[in-house]
């Protein structure tokens, strides 16, 4: 798939592109418009601790890129790009290599949430990072029956959190399993995040929740300043302006590199009419 030219074709939707010099240009004209942005250099689940230390370099110079380019934007990483699968003792000192440069550059790295086998680990590992180092959050899924418990951990210890409906095929013991409870767990977390949470990231782009959000926030007369929105690059472009206009912080979840295949089944997965769309196209071509 990742080197069919028209699959790349239908995936670039999704994806800035191959390369750091397409993250960068993407990053920058996403700026303009007065968006933020947090880079996910593509590809996960790494099998060798040579792998996961070049996904470390590569994100180490990403932070130094944002820098230099001053651009309005951070990190995102997996913990199974940083060697997770392979030894959860090298991941850890691969994140905190990362987690310091961002200290130092004033940067900060969000950790992606992966399935729900790693919801523990990433948990702990984000804890100890934060009590060290401050410059580093993680993501809660509102689909995982454990996720009360866990906001209310990230909001004592004041560790930033990015709160998602969740993104993985789960079993009915750990998920909701149906999207009306899915979505009404979200608002739930969402209220005690946007109360008690530090500069939480509402990442949807349901309207209907960012209705409920801004409703929250507007009857408490919190600051927009308080939190952020934030939603994947290619995805509800309408909406994107619409919450600028109105004057909400909103970042941008920006891909890129070479292996987007599992980005790019993910988004697919999340609405049929992407299926229909790839279909369509395939056929054509
Ligand atoms: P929902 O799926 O109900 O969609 C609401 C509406 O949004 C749809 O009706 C449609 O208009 C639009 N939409 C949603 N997905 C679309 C798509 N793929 N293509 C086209 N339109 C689409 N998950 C995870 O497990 N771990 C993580 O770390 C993250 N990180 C993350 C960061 C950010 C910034 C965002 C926005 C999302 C994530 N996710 C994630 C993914 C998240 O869990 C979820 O799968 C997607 O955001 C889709 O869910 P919605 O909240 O948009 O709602």
């Amino acid at each position: 798939m990742e080197t069919s030219a028209l699959a790349r074709r239908l995936a670039a939707r999704f994806v800035a592109g191959d390369t750091w010099a397409d993250g960068l240009e993407a990053g920058r004209r996403i700026n303009r418009e007065g968006i933020a942005v947090t880079f996910d250099r593509l590809g996960e689940s790494v099998t060798s601790l040579a792998e996961a230390e070049a996904s470390r370099d590569e994100y180490m110079r990403v932070l130094a890129e944002i820098s230099d380019h001053h651009l309005d934007a951070n990190v995102s990483i997996k913990l199974t790009q940083f060697g997770m699968d392979t030894s959860e003792q090298a991941c850890r000192a691969n994140v905190e290599q990362l987690v310091r440069r961002a200290r130092d550059l004033n940067s900060f790295v969000r950790i992606d949430m992966e399935s729900s086998e790693y919801t523990e680990r990433t948990l702990r590992l984000v804890s100890d990072m934060h009590a060290q180092y401050k410059t580093v959050g993680t993501v809660i899924q509102a689909y995982l029956r454990r996720s009360e418990k866990d906001i209310e951990m990230l909001c004592r210890q004041s560790i930033r959190a990015r709160l998602c409906k969740g993104a993985y095929l789960e079993p009915a013991e750990v998920a909701f399993q149906e999207k009306s409870e899915v979505d009404r767990n979200f608002v739930h977390l969402m209220r005690i995040l946007l109360a008690a949470g530090t500069y939480p990231a509402i990442a949807t782009h349901d309207e209907k929740i960012i209705q409920e959000a801004k409703d929250f926030v507007n009857a408490r007369n919190f600051s927009r300043d308080g939190f952020e929105f934030q939603m994947l690059y290619g995805i509800r472009r309408d909406l994107q302006r619409r919450l600028v206009a109105e004057g909400y912080r909103l970042r941008l979840y920006v891909p890129f590199g070479k292996a987007w295949y599992p980005y790019f089944m993910r988004r697919l997965a999340e609405r049929p009419a992407n299926v229909l769309f790839l279909a369509r196209n395939l056929l054509r071509g």
